[in-house]
């Protein structure tokens, strides 16, 4: 894949769902060091991360994600300046509790941004500056119509704080490219709305240089020709394309219980856990299936697609293994809980 697109993987450092010490790093790092030219820090690149309750910065695990992929070599992604609420709640609030004004959380976050990316400029290649930013809302008649979402950056500063992220953000770093990264595109409206963004900050001179997509899938949804609409659009446009986040599921859909935890629902562990005990082959010979007919679509567009990274190295180490529920068992990744390559991977090999 190396010779259509980079391919990438992610680094977790020492934490496995965000609190266990991760004793896997020597498995994962051959893997990563075997198989892709480019890494994306799973969490340790967030707001929430590197700025803490006191608003001291603290790069110790990111420094060591940056040391470690400069040492071998590989492209890194930057991962992410602004997203939703995950700065600390003090970032928002005054002494009063109270939020902050316009003034004051632009000069806040810009002090952020400028603070992060010039810390690795030159040895970051690309940077997810702002993530999931948009959203799809009924539009009252029927439809549906994808908008900027409320989120405290958009509440206290308004449309405008995207671009004055972009502008900061190339301001530290004009070498590096930035990108825009959000989840289900294959939702039309949405993929409609952040292609008219991004061209809309081309013409006006807002440095932006493509668009993520995170490609967090299941074995059926979404369907290919949702799929083939974001890569379709994304190349007429002459967007560049990065597949950020990928990985396929293959458990029931339970986004709809989202924080819900399988120790405390019974019922629901039984019918969102369904493979806890063991994942039969059809299921993985289905999943590779699935890789193989959704990368096909992928080298259709490689010429706009620069990179797709998938969202882990093995199954046991998956954000799907609780999110959006804790305790489940899933087999969304390329290698299982040995280390060893899925039948997903070998049908990706056959593919080239
Ligand atoms: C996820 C991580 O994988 C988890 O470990 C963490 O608990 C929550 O965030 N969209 C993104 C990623 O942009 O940063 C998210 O990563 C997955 C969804």
């Amino acid at each position: 894949y190396k010779d259509h697109f980079m391919i990438g993987t992610l680094y977790h450092g020492e934490v496995l769902g965000n609190d266990i010490v991760n004793p896997y790093l020597e498995e994962e790092y051959a893997i990563t060091e075997r198989e892709f030219n480019v890494i994306t820090a799973e969490n340790c690149m967030k707001p929430m991360h590197i700025i803490g309750e006191k608003g001291e910065y603290n790069f110790d695990e990111a420094d060591r994600f940056v040391k470690y992929a400069s040492d071998k070599g590989l492209t890194i992604v930057g991962h992410t300046l602004v997203w939703k609420n995950s700065a600390p709640d003090w970032f928002f609030k005054n002494e009063n509790g109270d939020a902050v004004s316009r003034d004051v959380l632009i000069a806040r976050m810009t002090e952020y941004i400028d603070t992060v990316v010039s810390r690795y400029k030159g040895k970051i290649a690309y940077w997810d500056v702002v993530n999931e930013a948009v959203d799809v809302f009924p539009d009252g008649k029927g439809g549906r119509v994808a908008k900027l979402k409320s989120t405290p950056w958009y509440d206290i500063i308004g449309d405008d704080y995207i671009e004055i992220a972009y502008r900061t953000a190339h301001k530290a770093d004009p070498s590096c490219k930035l990108l825009y990264n959000d989840y289900n595109m294959y939702n039309k409206e949405k993929t409609d709305f952040i292609v008219n963004m991004v061209n809309d900050f081309k013409s006006k001179g807002v440095p932006i240089h493509g668009i993520g997509s995170q490609a967090h899938m299941f074995i059926e949804h979404p369907k290919l020709d949702q799929i083939e609409y974001w890569l379709r659009k994304c190349a007429d446009k002459q967007i560049p394309l990065h597949v950020t986040e990928m990985d396929i599921s293959v458990l029931p859909n339970a986004w709809k219980h989202r924080g819900a935890s399988v120790e405390d629902n019974f019922e629901l562990a039984e019918e969102f856990n369904p493979y806890s005990e063991g994942i039969s082959h059809d299921l993985l010979e289905q999943q590779a299936k699935r890789y193989a007919d959704v990368f096909s679509l992928f080298l259709k567009y490689s010429e706009n697609v620069e990179r797709v990274t998938l969202w882990g190295v093995w199954d046991g180490n998956s954000w799907r293994n609780y999110h959006p529920m804790k305790g489940r068992t899933d087999y969304p990744l390329l290698f299982d809980r040995n280390f060893q390559k899925k039948p997903a991977y070998e049908a990706l090999q056959k593919l080239i």
